[in-house]
């Protein structure tokens, strides 16, 4: 029996996808360019290779795919409590999502109309999803991205190694017509175990096909080999 004939284990996967909003007032937020394209599209490479899918996303303008689960969220928090409410009961976290890392302090209730002079904004962190999912000791695998402007690869497996992951996904976003907010991307996929691979450019799509490849051997080898 070759490979392709041999039937694929069927995983639960948790994906995030977009970008967050922070509140400034009621009318006004910080946000950032991520489309939630890789996210939708690995949400849909997932379920076009049989799994279950629950999708956390951002605000964004495109469909979700049909067939998985959805969660609509606005702000980092929203989407952090949203992860870890969940991701017990999944094989994999994929966090595609463009999390902001900061929020403003002190929201203003409802909008904030002109005053004379400047308007002075402090900043406060958000907590790291991925580090949150660390704290609670989950076991299933763990896909972070990586933007970095640049060749990817040396922050990228830092930030492999900083967030305890087993995949992560790292992109180039100097150039505008790949990674966030492009129809394409190109990425390089490092392994926890020192392996890494290109996959495209290609449309975020064919990219999303050839990453779940990835994950489902990942799953397996984490069998194996438990963390
Ligand atoms: N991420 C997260 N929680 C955050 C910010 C990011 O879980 N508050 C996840 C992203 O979904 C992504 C990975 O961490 O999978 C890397 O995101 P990135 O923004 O590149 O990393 P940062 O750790 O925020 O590093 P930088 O200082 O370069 O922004």
């Amino acid at each position: 029996m070759n490979r392709s004939d041999t039937p694929r284990p069927r995983h639960r996967f948790l994906v995030t996808a977009g970008p967050t909003r922070e509140p400034v007032d009621a009318i006004r937020f910080f946000t950032n360019r991520s489309s939630g394209r890789m996210g939708y599209s690995l949400a849909r490479a997932c379920v076009e290779r049989g799994h279950d899918v629950t999708l956390i996303t951002g605000p964004v303008a495109i469909k979700p795919p049909v067939g998985v689960e959805v969660v609509f969220v606005e702000t980092a928090l929203e989407m952090c409590a949203a992860v870890l409410d969940r991701v017990e009961g999944y094989n994999g976290l994929l966090m595609c999502a463009a999390v902001a890392d900061y929020r403003p302090a002190e929201p203003h209730p409802g909008k904030r109309s002109k005053t004379p002079g400047d308007w002075i904004l402090r900043l406060v962190r958000n907590p790291d999803i991925l580090l949150e999912v660390d704290r609670l000791g989950y076991k299933g695998l763990r896909l972070g991205f990586a933007a970095e402007f640049g060749d990817p690869r040396e922050r990228g497996r830092q930030k492999l190694e900083e967030k305890h992951l087993d995949l992560l996904a790292a992109n180039d976003i100097s150039r505008d017509e790949l990674g966030m907010g492009a129809i394409q991307n190109a990425i390089w996929l490092m392994d926890r175990w020192g392996g890494s691979v290109a996959i495209g450019p290609a449309d975020k799509g064919v990219v999303a096909m050839e990453l779940v490849e990835h994950l489902e051997d990942a799953i397996l080898r984490l069998a194996q080999d438990p963390k």
